[in-house]
């Protein structure tokens, strides 16, 4: 198979290109925004009739929350249109076209793992763009995957994880928020379930939306101690509500997502959350 994969220097990105390389099997190519900007249609369709893509893994998106409340125009484009044409070009060519979203489409007042069907709600300018990404995707008609996942980590990128550890370098104690419940998940196993998804549904009719992230459910002070205690640093974590660390964007105060659905439907096992930051911080290097 001829497989795009956009937005390859990001976080989700650099897992593609390992499993990518487990997968010697298809014709793997590797864009960013240096190479292919999404956002380009004419380039776009052009890439996809040069190299008969047959499948599209789009890891390239608008991902800085709090900024897309200032840039609500350019975290469109890129969130909204290019995923459209993208998907455009998808359905000329019958190709299939996996898409990540993310728990900030719904609204966090939730009190159970949120489902696929579930109503959503974003409260913030980041959320929205993606909901309609996927709602765009959606209307093309294309054959599709949208996978929504959350608190994404690697060992490559900004995140959570680096930040936590280059704070422990110069800090001795650090506040963190308490009362956000979600999954961190590595980018890793994301990777391989869009990789698994691929296999799955290979050149089949499908349009559907999937919840992926780890197993486990933790805050945001708990995940950082969970960082200093694989990494062993002595940082103190001072728990602190959402209410003494106001950000731009408002973030949902739950957003654990029900996991079902994909398992059913790949037979597969999810790690549980603290096993893949072991895994992950393995391959740290700060
Ligand atoms: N990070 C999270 O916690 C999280 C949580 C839930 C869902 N998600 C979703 O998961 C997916 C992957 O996230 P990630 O953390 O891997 O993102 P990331 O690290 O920010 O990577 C995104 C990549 O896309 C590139 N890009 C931006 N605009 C582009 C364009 N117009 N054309 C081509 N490439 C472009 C970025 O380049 P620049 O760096 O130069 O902009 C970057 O390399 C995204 O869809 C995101 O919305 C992320």
């Amino acid at each position: 198979m001829n497989i795009l994969v956009t937005g390859c220097y990001g976080q989700l990105g650099h897992e593609m290109q390992k499993i990518a390389a487990k997968h010697p099997e298809h014709q793997w190519h590797f864009t960013d925004i240096d190479s292919l900007d999404i956002c380009d249609g004419a380039a776009v369709e052009a890439f996809f009739a040069t190299y008969a893509i047959q499948a599209c893994i789009n890891c390239a998106a608008y991902t800085a929350v709090d900024r897309a409340e200032d840039e609500p125009d350019l975290a469109y484009k890129v969130n909204v249109e290019a995923p459209r044409r993208l998907a455009e070009s998808c359905l000329r060519h019958d190709a299939l076209l996996l898409h990540v979203s993310t728990d900030y489409v719904f609204d966090g007042k939730g009190s159970r793992p949120y489902r696929e069907d579930d109503p959503t709600g974003p409260t913030s300018v980041y959320g929205q763009t993606k909901l309609e990404g996927e709602r765009a995707i959606a209307e093309t008609g294309c054959r599709h995957c949208i996978v929504r996942t959350a608190w994404l980590y690697s060992a490559t990128g900004k995140n959570f994880v680096k930040t936590m550890l280059m704070l422990a370098e110069n800090h001795d104690q650090i506040n963190v928020v308490c009362d956000q419940q979600g999954t961190p998940t590595w980018a890793g196993d994301l990777a391989l379930a869009l990789m698994r998804l691929i296999e799955h549904y290979g050149n089949q009719p499908v349009g559907e939306v999937f919840h992926f992230t780890n197993e486990g459910v933790t805050t945001w002070n708990r995940f950082a101690e969970a960082v200093f205690e694989i990494a062993g640093k002595h940082c103190l974590v001072n728990a602190i509500t959402t209410d003494q660390y106001p950000t731009k964007a408002t973030r949902p105060a739950y957003s654990v997502l029900d996991k079902t659905k994909i398992k059913q439907t790949l037979d597969m096992e999810i790690p549980d959350w603290k096993d893949s930051l072991r895994r992950c911080m393995e391959e740290l290097t700060i």
